[in-house]
């Protein structure tokens, strides 16, 4: 508990803040493109796993958390990259989904925040359906959210593009969002879900559009689901940071690396396995965990703390942006990715059977292998 020391204090004074600031937060704000900064920045802070609904303790802490990152260090925006709410917590209401999604984005209305979100496999375990969610995510001003396109599975497939600055119709950065659903991969029912061909396909005609016609681009990825590669990451590169826990990935290899390698995607970000920040470049694709955010389920390990994945985004004149990230800290330092090692120890259970599978209850379990 030492460690949130600082945190606990500070919460405080961020509610302190929170009080004067709220008079304003419900100043309505148009959709607006999104676009690089007066200082060429664009500042992604991606809130992994919030798992919001299980207490109000620890909603609250969460809510703290995500406010005292942004206001610590002002972000751009904000990619949720699923299971912000704990849907296995669900109290039998109808309105369980409603009241948790007010409370996790209400740091967005807070600092005048753009955000957009994807879904997990705990979202739609209560009382809406993944459609509905987004439909709901859709009302509010501050997110970018967007639904699959007909022909799709329902869910969180789009992309958003990012412009050169506030007037400029040059595009210099594409956000990808791709739904990895729950369980079930293609036929498979025993795996954990996946980005399905047919979603590949339709990346693969967007983002060769875009790309025929803009030179220079930077593409990013979010999704909630690891791919099957962070295994084989893990196994056989350099990688930085912490594996804690097996890879919870899908048993069936869509091919969607594939596709991003091919189409100068730099890199992926996902969440899912609460335990795992580690990251690295398979064949100049850079794969990469977030760092477990919410006070809910189970995760971070023991000795990390709760925090985010800043990603910076800058521009470069007429070329491709450059990009790097950092891991933010709940007590307020920030982490560097560090040098990239290769480990000895390997992921030997990594895309396991889901067969079986019980969702946990609201106690913290330390393995996830528990959880399966
Ligand atoms: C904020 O909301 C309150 C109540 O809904 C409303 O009376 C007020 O006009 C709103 N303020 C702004 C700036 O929109
Ligand atoms: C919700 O309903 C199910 C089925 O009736 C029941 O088993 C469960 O205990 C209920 N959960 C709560 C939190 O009331
Ligand atoms: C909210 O942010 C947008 C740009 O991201 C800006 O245009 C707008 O003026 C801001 N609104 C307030 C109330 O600060
Ligand atoms: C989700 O809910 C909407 C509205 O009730 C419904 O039209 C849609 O068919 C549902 N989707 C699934 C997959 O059940
Ligand atoms: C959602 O995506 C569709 C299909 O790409 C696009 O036509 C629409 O403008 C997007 N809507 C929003 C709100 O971004
Ligand atoms: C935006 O970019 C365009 C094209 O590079 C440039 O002409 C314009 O001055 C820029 N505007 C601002 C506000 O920086």
């Amino acid at each position: 508990m030492k460690k949130y020391l600082q945190f606990v204090v500070l919460l405080s004074i961020i509610s302190f803040a929170t009080c004067i600031k709220s008079q304003d937060s419900n100043i309505s704000s148009q959709k607006r493109r999104l676009h690089f900064d007066e200082k060429g920045e664009f500042k992604i802070i991606q809130f992994a796993d919030l798992h919001f609904g299980e207490t109000d303790l620890k909603d609250l802490l969460s809510v703290s958390l995500m406010n005292y990152l942004i206001e610590m260090y002002h972000p751009n925006f904000a990619a949720l990259t699923g299971d912000m709410v704990s849907g296995y917590a669900w109290d039998n209401t109808t309105t369980f989904y409603q009241r948790n999604w007010k409370k996790y984005t209400s740091p967005f209305g807070l600092h005048n925040l753009s955000y957009s979100i994807i879904l997990g496999n705990h979202d739609d375990q209560a009382n809406l359906n993944r459609t509905q969610i987004m439909d709901l995510d859709m009302t509010n001003p501050h997110s970018y959210s967007n639904k699959s396109v007909p022909g799709l599975p329902e869910g969180s497939n789009y992309y958003l593009i990012i412009y050169e600055n506030a007037t400029s119709n040059v595009p210099k950065a594409v956000l990808w969002f791709l739904d990895t659903h729950d369980h079930e991969c293609e036929d498979n029912t025993n795996s954990w879900g996946c980005i399905q061909r047919i979603q590949v396909e339709w990346f693969e005609n967007e983002i060769t559009k875009i790309n025929k016609q803009y030179d220079n681009l930077l593409h990013v990825a979010f999704y909630h689901i690891p791919l099957p590669e962070y295994v084989t990451l893990y196994n056989n590169y350099k990688v930085y940071g912490t594996r804690g826990e097996s890879v919870g990935c899908p048993q069936i290899n869509t091919g969607f690396f594939q596709t991003m390698k091919n189409n100068n995607v730099r890199a992926g970000f996902c969440g899912h396995d609460h335990n795992n920040d580690y990251g690295g470049f398979i064949e100049g694709v850079e794969l990469v965990y977030g760092r477990k955010t919410g006070f809910g389920c189970y995760g971070p390990q023991q000795d990390k703390m709760r925090g985010a994945r800043l990603l910076h985004l800058n521009l470069q004149g007429n070329q491709t942006p450059s990009f790097y990230h950092e891991i933010l800290q709940a007590d307020g330092t920030r982490k560097q990715n560090g040098e990239a090692t290769y480990r000895y120890d390997k992921d030997e259970e990594a895309c396991g059977s889901t067969a079986g599978l019980q969702y946990p209850d609201t106690q913290p379990k330390t393995k996830r292998r528990s959880e399966l």
